[in-house]
């Protein structure tokens, strides 16, 4: 049987007091619903339906993001008015076909673990009609509830709303997940009414008839250690939990692939990371995009790293920015430096403190220690780059690229006006403006004779009458 799945995204999230759809607030910097999509599409299914409502075209626009494959699998479909749960499945069915199995997931519960959704599904192929996802809580209060027989047939659910106070001290609540089949609910559905406490058409509804109709409806009960993670994100205190509880498996993943976290609550992942042996991360440090560590190397504290590779045994120093760059091996860069995108540092470059590169690329064992920019150039093998040095690459109009050669020494304060070229073995002294082609093994030095005042007198600060 082929496996659809439904997630219901319709919701305005009221209490998340915000313009944003509820579904596109974001866990590791991908909506929710993201999170829930991609969760499903791990279970090979033949399609995924969201059903859309509140911002329902920047949800759409949104789902773009996804990849390609992802994405692919996707179909949308529109709740004008949000009328219950049961109505926004049924606003799927079209284009659900009856021999499917068929999975309902929510958007706004984005950690729900797999597994738990695979034995939902493993009990269909046991013989179940219907299975529910449940969970003993402490404080069931505000879920729907599982009624059961005394000897423990299930009933059905009945909501925290229309529950009796006898009903409210049931322990077993429903997650909303479920887990049945295409034909049921197109059979089913359609008997569900909106005669109850919130005038809505309940899902839950459907285990109660299925009971009725004497199909067998068999409850899942979570893992414990899953339960925190069943949790539904209806505001902005528990999108932060969730968040947290995110980084948290996060991080216990990598430290028990190897990576060192120096503390795993002070860590944040928003995208993938890939690492060599004894690598080092330090506190406060976010990975945003593709970041590829290799061997050895050493993260420092409040780092960002965007998009970047970073060779074996290289040290980032701490409080560095760094975005769509790649490093080889043996770099070390910072404190305080920012690579911003499109830099290949080539082995041994150093780029020290306060030095923002752009757009360039850097050969072996090339140093710019302190103070310095370098946009849109390209400089050879063991070259030397003073103090304050500025490539002047962007002439109010169109970005020029300077050209540097191999052991070059720039010296400090130089500015270099783009286009232009230093060809090997150059020196420039210090406070020099270059402006055209320094040849090869040169000297050039721009500079103001220095004038000397004996016994000059300061102004004095005049008294004040
Ligand atoms: C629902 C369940 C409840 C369960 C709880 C778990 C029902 C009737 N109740 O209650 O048994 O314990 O989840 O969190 O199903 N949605 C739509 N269209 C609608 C209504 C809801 O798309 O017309 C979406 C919401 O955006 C949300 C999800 O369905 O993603 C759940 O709806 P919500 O109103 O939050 O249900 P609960 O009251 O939490
Ligand atoms: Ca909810």
């Amino acid at each position: 049987m082929a496996l659809e799945v439904i997630v219901l995204a319709a919701g305005m999230g009221k209490r998340m007091h915000s313009s944003l759809p509820k579904v596109l607030h974001q866990v590791a910097a991908q909506p929710m619903l993201f999170h829930v999509i991609k969760t499903a599409a791990r279970l090979n299914p033949q399609a995924i339906h969201v059903v859309l409502g509140h911002g329902g075209e920047q949800v759409e626009a949104a789902l773009q993001g996804l990849d390609p494959k992802v994405l692919a699998l996707v179909t949308t479909c529109t709740q004008a008015e949000q009328l219950g749960t049961a109505h926004a499945v049924a606003q799927a069915l079209p284009q659900v076909e009856s021999d499917s199995k068929v999975l309902v997931l929510y958007g706004d519960t984005p950690l729900t673990p797999q597994v738990e959704l695979e034995r939902l599904l493993a009990a269909l192929d046991d013989g179940a009609a219907l299975s529910l996802l449940t969970a003993e809580l402490t404080n069931p209060s505000g879920y729907g509830r599982i009624v059961r027989t005394a000897e423990g047939a299930l009933v059905g659910i009945v909501e925290d709303k229309d529950a009796t106070a006898e009903q409210k001290a049931i322990h077993e609540i429903n997650t909303g997940m479920i887990a049945t089949t295409g034909a049921l609910l197109k059979e089913f559905l359609p008997q569900i009414g909106n005669n109850n406490a919130q005038g809505e058409y309940y899902l839950t509804d459907l285990a109660g008839l299925l009971v009725q109709a004497q199909h067998p409806v068999v409850g899942i009960t979570a893992a414990p250690e899953h339960i925190d993670l069943l949790s539904g994100v209806n505001n902005k205190l528990q999108l932060a939990q969730v968040e947290r509880l995110y980084q948290e498996q996060v991080a216990a993943q990598l430290l028990m692939d190897g990576l060192t976290l120096a503390d795993p609550k002070r860590f944040d992942l928003r995208g993938e990371l890939t690492f060599g042996q004894d690598c080092f991360i330090d506190i406060n440090v976010i990975i945003e995009g593709k970041v590829t560590l290799g061997r050895n190397v050493v993260i420092g504290a409040g780092c960002v790293l965007k998009d970047v590779s970073i060779g074996d045994n290289s040290i980032i120093s701490p409080y560095t920015i760094m975005e769509r760059s790649e490093l080889k091996v043996h770099t070390t860069v910072g404190p305080f430096a920012r690579l911003r995108p499109g830099n290949v540092l080539e082995d041994e470059v150093h780029i020290g403190n306060f030095v923002e590169v752009k757009n360039s690329h850097i050969e072996y064992g090339t140093k710019a220690g302190h103070l310095t920019y370098l946009g849109d150039s390209d400089i050879g093998r063991n070259t030397n780059i003073g103090a304050g040095t500025i490539t002047c690459n962007y002439d109010g109009a169109n970005k020029h690229r300077t050209t540097i050669g191999q052991d070059v020494f720039v010296g400090s304060d130089t500015q270099l006006v783009a286009p232009v070229t230093v060809e090997d073995g150059a020196t420039i002294g210090a406070g020099t403006t270059v402006t055209r082609t320094v040849k090869a093994k040169s000297l050039v030095v721009t500079r103001a004779p220095l004038r000397a005042i004996a016994d000059y007198e300061r102004p004095t600060k005049k008294k004040k009458a």
